[in-house]
């Protein structure tokens, strides 16, 4: 690569449609079982070399911020993942220089940093020129955290086991998707929230056998209608909802407001905040925020209204 040259990825955000959680295991996590869907909103990560000399020391590498959506330099898994990229190689390697644009909130459940890390491999595995086979990526990225696999596979939807690392690609619902989200101001802590689930009673439910049929429904190419009919089941189908309820008792007011103003269920994307409604255009997502939106006040104060397309399946 010449050091003039920048080269680019988007680095998207998913939700999960459906995530069932067990007993926390051995070594601190929780299996999983999970369908996730990408979206459209997504942070750009840009790298190019900055022409010092090759080094072995990851202190080397360097990365700026910009974009709407604040989010702290340190501890950015974009230099893990590149740090942990040069360990794997395990030579001294050109220096790099990124650059992220933070549009997917933080600490909001939609993976956004899972994402930029993922996005960050790619990218240096690129410039460094090191051949990664898709098991050595996704291994490097599960080394990163739990959601990285899922943006490494670049697949448009997947269901995840295991503490997340262990996935199934799947394509996304036929025809046209949107989901319009409540972003809350103040975010949440995944590893905060897992704990708390710990002190819980056991759910009983069955969010498990949902992520099952959910997951042979897309294999099968369901249609992207059929997947907004089916909301009303996803909603229930998120394990973490009650501890994220107790922790959080401003986001039950909030989805009890939504679900009112929209006539629609709202889903919680991962470990939260973020409450998702699927519809079935992005026009149709846009006129639900322009009345939510209007008509809300207490929705208004404690979230931000955003509407995502999500990758379309084949519509043949
Ligand atoms: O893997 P990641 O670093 O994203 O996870 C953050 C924290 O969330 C973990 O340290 C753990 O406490 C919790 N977690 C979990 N089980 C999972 C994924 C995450 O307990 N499957």
């Amino acid at each position: 690569m010449s050091p003039d040259r920048t080269d680019r990825l988007a680095a998207p955000a998913k939700v999960n449609l459906t995530l069932a959680v067990a007993a926390r295991r051995a070594d601190g996590f929780h299996d999983l079982d999970s369908v996730l869907l990408r979206l459209d909103l997504a942070d750009r990560l840009e790298v190019r070399m900055s022409g010092a000399p090759p080094s072995a020391d990851s202190a080397a590498d360097g990365l700026t911020l910009t974009g709407p959506q604040p989010c702290p330099l340190p501890g950015n898994l974009v230099l893990r993942a590149a740090a942990v990229l040069r360990q794997h190689v395990g030579r001294p390697l050109p220096p790099l220089v990124f650059h992220l644009r933070k549009e997917v909130p933080v600490a909001a459940g939609l993976g956004g940093g899972s994402s930029d890390a993922a996005a960050a491999l790619r990218l240096a595995a690129g410039v460094w020129d090191v051949d990664l086979d898709q098991a050595t990526l996704l291994e490097l990225a599960a080394d990163l955290g739990s959601d990285v696999p899922f943006f490494a596979l670049d697949a448009p939807a997947a269901r995840a086991t295991g503490r997340g690392e262990r996935l199934s690609r799947l394509p996304a619902p036929v025809g046209r998707l949107a989901c319009l989200l409540a972003v809350a101001h103040e975010g949440l802590s995944t590893a905060g929230v897992f704990e708390a689930f710990d002190r819980e009673a056991r759910p009983v439910d069955g969010a498990a056998q949902v992520s099952q049929r959910l997951a042979g429904a897309l294999a099968r190419g369901l249609p992207a209608g059929q997947l907004v009919e089916s909301a009303a089941e996803l909603r229930d189908a998120n394990d973490l909802w009650s501890t994220v309820a107790r922790l959080r008792p401003d986001i039950v007011h909030v989805r009890e407001d939504l679900e009112q103003r929209s006539g629609r269920p709202w889903l919680l994307s991962g470990s939260g905040p973020t409450l998702f409604a699927l519809y079935a255009s992005r026009a149709e997502a846009e006129r639900a925020l322009a009345h939510v939106g209007r008509s809300s006040d207490g929705v208004g104060g404690a979230v931000r209204l955003l509407v995502s397309g999500s990758p379309q399946g084949d519509t043949s």
